[in-house]
């Protein structure tokens, strides 16, 4: 996720904020700049795509850009691909605004639309620069910084955190905050803000929060804020008493614990741009009604955990536009003769968007005259780039090798296809599209909570980490939710699990349940509980142990049966696995840690899968 660092004092900025960007690294990114400011010298931008050390060659170490006062930013491409022209400080066309800027600005489309109107002409692809060019208009109109920048915070939606320069306000840089992290540091003659505290604890442990709405005047000698309606606001300072070392990894001691942990918040951000007035809107994409109508058939092809996400959609899709939905491993696609043609919609699912089995199917989906659409992370990769539609997960970078918040976000991103097709073709009632879109709002919320009250599962975790086999069971969503469930604890633990529909147990797993066997029992599915439960009875009646996954108001009947019982929040059954898959990732994690794995490198496993 992008970084932000500004530095206000009396060294020179840019190899303080090359410095405070590289302690930012950590967040990921794939370009990097920075904008000083200086009486002689003026704005001067600098910026790269590519690692740090490209822009730190640009500009030898900083040396060729002068000035005291400066932003700077690490970019993870959202809008726009990775490029020189696509990174930040976003410039104003006449050059006089520069904006770093970390988050999604929800209707850059709209305001992109109104500016060009105006004769505004745009360079990048990003929606930031949309900042800079409306900060641009009004500080014309009203020749005041401060006054632009609320001007432009009223017309702006979305999440941001914002440091903004002007090359006309000496000493000062602006910064503005909402649903994006974004600190305060204070020194003795010098000022700070950063994404986090990480890129500056080496010259202040004394900070202060932004909260949203707020925006922040900030010089050498002080640090004003002001709340949302220009009132000033007194800041509440805190001490940073952190390891550094701890700090890399935003405080966690595992990539992989931070991206769990991340998930209500990349959830969010993949929802709530494309939910407008209780309608599912996918501006980027462009599919017509027309053409949605015209797909007799859904094919979904992926690998790994993206291949897992297809199996729960093709659940939920058939449920909600009642057309046959197959779902294939890409390795196994590619090979199979497909019956895909013209009528097919081929759905690739990718995380890093360069699996080369994904990317195989899809150009083989495409000989065969098939249209493909494509949920990929990484923007600008190769399937990104290769399909005839993308919708981006927008999740931010994953570094852990095991998938967290890229699974959660293809699986919300999929569900909410699967409700604009659905609307697209008439399948659904209203008060039925209705009532998933309220449970998609609530979503972030109930993962946090599922978050906040992990003390079971690491308590399980204990007692069962030992374990040479463990098998995962459930029905419909449960059972896919469980093929996940199962590759997460096998992935990082090194135990050997196995994912089985109850319905199927009898026919092979159940000659390998004794006593003491570990059964993940997944029983959130309500039309097929009840079954679920008697499989439960017959595991434990050849001795099973059994950890049950159910929802808060099955919770108390199941604990007739069974006696370890997670549960997770109420919500419309096709966004179960959502909140379902929390519980088994924290499970998974704790299990490893118990085994002292190297949870964030498993051994033999690979972030990106580029060789058949
Ligand atoms: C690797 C990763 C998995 C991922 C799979 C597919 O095996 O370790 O976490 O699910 O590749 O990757 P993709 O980037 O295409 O989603």
């Amino acid at each position: 996720m992008c970084g932000i660092v500004g530095y206000a004092g009396t060294e020179q900025a840019a190899p303080i904020l090359l410095e405070g960007l590289e302690k930012l690294e950590y967040r990921g990114y794939d370009s990097a700049g920075i904008a000083v400011l200086s009486p002689e010298r003026g704005l001067q931008v600098e910026k790269a795509k590519g690692r740090l050390k490209v822009l730190r060659d640009l500009t030898k170490g900083g040396g060729t850009v002068e000035g005291v006062l400066g932003i700077g930013h690490t970019r993870w491409a959202t809008h726009g691909e990775p490029s020189d022209v696509n990174s930040h400080p976003q410039l104003s066309a006449g050059r006089r605004i520069a904006v770093v800027h970390n988050g999604i600005i929800e209707n850059y489309v709209e305001i992109k639309e109104f500016l060009s109107s105006q004769g505004v002409r745009f360079r990048s692809e990003t929606d930031t620069e949309v900042v800079a060019q409306l900060l641009e208009y009004y500080y014309n109109e009203c020749g005041d910084a401060m006054q632009a920048v609320y001007r432009m915070l009223d017309r702006i939606e979305g999440a941001y955190a914002l440091g903004i320069l002007f090359r006309d306000l000496p000493g000062a840089f602006i910064a503005a905050r909402k649903d994006a992290p974004l600190l305060l540091g204070y020194g003795k003659g010098y000022s700070f803000i950063a994404s986090d505290v990480t890129a500056i604890v080496k010259h202040t442990r004394d900070v202060a929060y932004m909260e949203d709405g707020e925006v922040a005047l900030v010089t050498a000698e002080s640090i004003q804020v002001f709340n949302a309606m220009g009132q000033p606001v007194e800041k509440k300072h805190s001490w940073v008493d952190w390891d550094v070392s701890a700090a890399e990894k935003g405080g966690y001691a595992h990539f992989m614990f931070k991206e769990i942990m991340e998930q209500p918040e990349a959830v969010r951000k993949t929802v709530s741009p494309r939910l407008r007035n209780g309608r599912v809107c996918f501006d980027e994409l462009g599919l017509t009604e027309e053409e949605i109508r015209a797909f007799s058939r859904l094919f979904i092809v992926a690998c790994g955990s993206s291949y897992h996400v297809g199996m729960v959609g093709k659940y939920n899709l058939e449920r909600l536009l009642r057309r046959p939905v197959d779902v294939m491993l890409a390795s196994e696609f590619r090979y199979a003769d497909p019956l895909v043609d013209e009528h097919t919609l081929v759905i690739v699912i990718s995380q890093s968007g360069e699996t080369l089995d994904s990317m195989a199917a899809l150009r083989q989906a495409k000989a065969l005259g098939a249209r493909v659409l494509a949920i990929v992370n990484v923007v600008g990769s190769s399937i990104a780039r290769e399909a005839d539609w993308v919708l981006y997960t927008w999740a931010g970078p994953e570094i852990a090798v095991a998938t967290t918040k890229a699974y959660s976000t293809q699986l919300v991103l999929l569900d909410m296809l699967g409700l604009r097709f659905a609307e697209a073709l008439g399948s659904i009632p209203e008060e039925e599209y209705a009532r998933i879109v309220a449970e998609l709002q609530a979503l972030p919320a109930k993962l946090q909570a599922v978050l906040e009250n992990t003390e079971q599962i690491k308590y399980l975790a204990s007692r069962y980490f030992n374990h040479n086999s463990i098998f995962f069971i459930g029905r419909n969503l449960d059972y896919a939710l469980g093929l996940e469930g199962s590759l997460k604890l096998k992935e990082i633990s090194y135990i050997h699990c196995e994912a089985y529909a109850s319905g199927e147990l009898k026919h092979g797993t159940i000659s390998l349940i004794e006593k003491g066997t570990l059964v993940v029992a997944l029983c959130c599915y309500a039309p097929l509980f009840d079954k679920s439960v008697s499989n439960i009875v017959e595991v434990k009646a050849r001795g099973a142990d059994i950890v049950a996954l159910t929802t808060e108001s099955l919770a108390g009947e199941l604990g007739k049966t069974a006696e370890n019982i997670l549960s997770i929040p109420d919500t419309h059954v096709i966004l179960q696995p959502s909140l379902g898959v929390l519980p088994l990732q924290i499970f998974a994690y704790y299990v490893a840690l118990q085994r002292g794995c190297d949870i964030d490198k498993p051994r033999n496993l690979a972030k990106s899968v580029t060789v058949e």
